[in-house]
Order: C-alpha cells, then sequence, then structure tokens
C-alpha cells in the first residue's frame, strides 16, 4: 500500500491537468449514506422505481417530494469531510483542476472548491416539473422528516406545474453541456481520481475508462479493492477522508 501510496503521489505531483470524480462514497464520512453499500445504502433500502424517476413523481408527488426535501435537509446538516477539504486543499496546489461529481448533496462547494461540475444535478436546484423555470424553494426543518414524509411541492408561480428536485432521475439524460465539459476535462488530464463510486451507473461510469485510453492515470480510492486492467491504473483502498489527506501530503509536502 505503502509503495501504491507513493506512486500516486508521484503521479499527481507531475500532473498539470487533474480530473477528479467523485460518487456517493466521498460524502459518507460526513454521514450521507451511499447508494449500493450493503444495508446502509439508499437503494438497499427504497425503492428507486418509486422514488427517482419521472413516472414515480407524477404517481405520487408528494412522496418523492418529500423523499428529497429529507434528502436535502440531511445535505444541508452535516458538514464536509476531510475528503472534501483535501479535494479543494488540490485545487489550489494544481494549475488545473475539474471536479466532476456523480453527488447533489454540494459538500465539494462547501468545502470550497470551484469548477464542480454535477453529472446528475443537485438537491439545491428545484425546477417546475412542467415549464423547467428554477425554483426558488425555502429549507425544510428536516428534524422530523424521514422516509415516507409527503410534502406538497410548491407549485411554479409561472405555469402552476409542480416544483420537482433538481437531480437527474432514472431515465433522464445528463445535462449536455455538464457531460460535454466533463468528456473535455477527461480527455486532457493526466491525472483521473475516482473516489468512491461503484461505477454501477453509466454514462458517468465510463469517465475512468475514457480517461485510461487517452493516456491518463487513474488511481482509485475506495474501502472496497476496485479491480484494475492497466498498468496505468492504481486502486489504493480506504477512505476518502483517510487516503487522499496522506496522498496530498506525500506529494506536496
Ligand atoms: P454507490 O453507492 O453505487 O457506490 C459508493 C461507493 O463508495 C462504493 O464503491 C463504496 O465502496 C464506496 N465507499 C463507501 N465509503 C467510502 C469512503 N469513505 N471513501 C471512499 N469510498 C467509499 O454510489 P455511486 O457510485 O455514487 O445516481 O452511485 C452512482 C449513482 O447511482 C448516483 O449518482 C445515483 C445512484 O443512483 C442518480 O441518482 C442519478
Amino acid at each position: 500500500m505503502n509503495q501504491l501510496l507513493e506512486t500516486s503521489a508521484a503521479y499527481l505531483k507531475c500532473a498539470n491537468k487533474i480530473v477528479v470524480f467523485t460518487g456517493a462514497g466521498a460524502s459518507s464520512e460526513s454521514g450521507i449514506a451511499t447508494f449500493r453499500d450493503a444495508l446502509t445504502g439508499l437503494w438497499e433500502r427504497f425503492d428507486a422505481q418509486r422514488l427517482a424517476t419521472a413516472q414515480a413523481f407524477k404517481a405520487d408527488p408528494s412522496l418523492v417530494w418529500g423523499w428529497y426535501e429529507w434528502r436535502r435537509a440531511q445535505a444541508q446538516s452535516v458538514l464536509p469531510n476531510p475528503g472534501h477539504a483535501a479535494v479543494a486543499q488540490l485545487g489550489r496546489l494544481v494549475s488545473k483542476i475539474t471536479i466532476v461529481t456523480q453527488n447533489v448533496d454540494s459538500l465539494h462547494e462547501r468545502a470550497s472548491s470551484e469548477n464542480v461540475l454535477h453529472l446528475h444535478g443537485s438537491l439545491s436546484s428545484p425546477r417546475c416539473f412542467e415549464c423547467a423555470i428554477p425554483m426558488d424553494v425555502p429549507d425544510v426543518d428536516g428534524y422530523n422528516l424521514g422516509y415516507g414524509s409527503r410534502i406538497e411541492p410548491p407549485v411554479c408561480p409561472e405555469c402552476g406545474g409542480l416544483c420537482r428536485p433538481g437531480v437527474v432521475w432514472f431515465g433522464e439524460s445528463l445535462p449536455l453541456d455538464v457531460w460535454e465539459a466533463a468528456v473535455a476535462a477527461v480527455a486532457e488530464c493526466d491525472v483521473l481520481l475516482s473516489i468512491g463510486t461503484s461505477g454501477a451507473v453509466y454514462p458517468a461510469a465510463a469517465l475512468p475508462k475514457q480517461a485510461l485510453s487517452s493516456g491518463a492515470v487513474v488511481i482509485h480510492i475506495n474501502p472496497n479493492r476496485v479491480a484494475v486492467s492497466s498498468e496505468n491504473e492504481i486502486s489504493l483502498v480506504g477512505k476518502g477522508g483517510v487516503i487522499l489527506p496522506q496522498l496530498l501530503a506525500r506529494a506536496f509536502n
């Protein structure tokens, strides 16, 4: 492990352009549940088809809105963890960094990272389900919220449609401009750090492979060993909030 950490640090030190690609595991040390970890993952406990599709919202808007308001309140109530802080620090140390996140919790921004591409949208940018205009929604007190907390979605002042969360649901396309910016950053990076993702959801999961095929080094950070298929790929086994600070200390001190 030490040798892999040293090798990764050497790559990081020489890199001019870095992409940090994050998934739910990057926020788990903040207390936000991942999706697929056994027992605790959201999709292990809740039915995605009843909560994370446009059809589900049409069928039961207050159940879906209530679930996302619970998640929004939770995201607002936790703090960025040392992994988020290390990513923000990396942004101040290298000439070009792009953060590509699948997470909707805005914890990278709260840790003061800039240049964050949200592939799957954000809990803090709700919009009208019908006409898509952004809607300003007051914060909720999440204390009493949980699964099954029904909340009526606010009504759009422009068209009378219902407000929906600003996230990408199953069956929906990623925002094209964000996806294209991510692909462009990946195509020109020297190192892609992939932190806390199972690689189960496409097209996001294609980005590390795309980085490898354009000659970049890919470094995975995950408590579960990630299978590597190339000599340019490294799996660092551990939590993001532990490994990332170690990596930065070795690369830049
Ligand atoms: P998953 O829940 O699929 O995977 C989380 C990964 O994080 C797993 O590989 C864990 O081993 C790892 N992990 C857990 N704790 C960690 C820690 N402290 N440090 C580093 N890694 C850790 O989450 P995603 O890959 O993000 O999409 O899921 C992808 C997409 O599926 C999500 O964006 C969401 C979901 O459906 C949408 O909502 C569109």
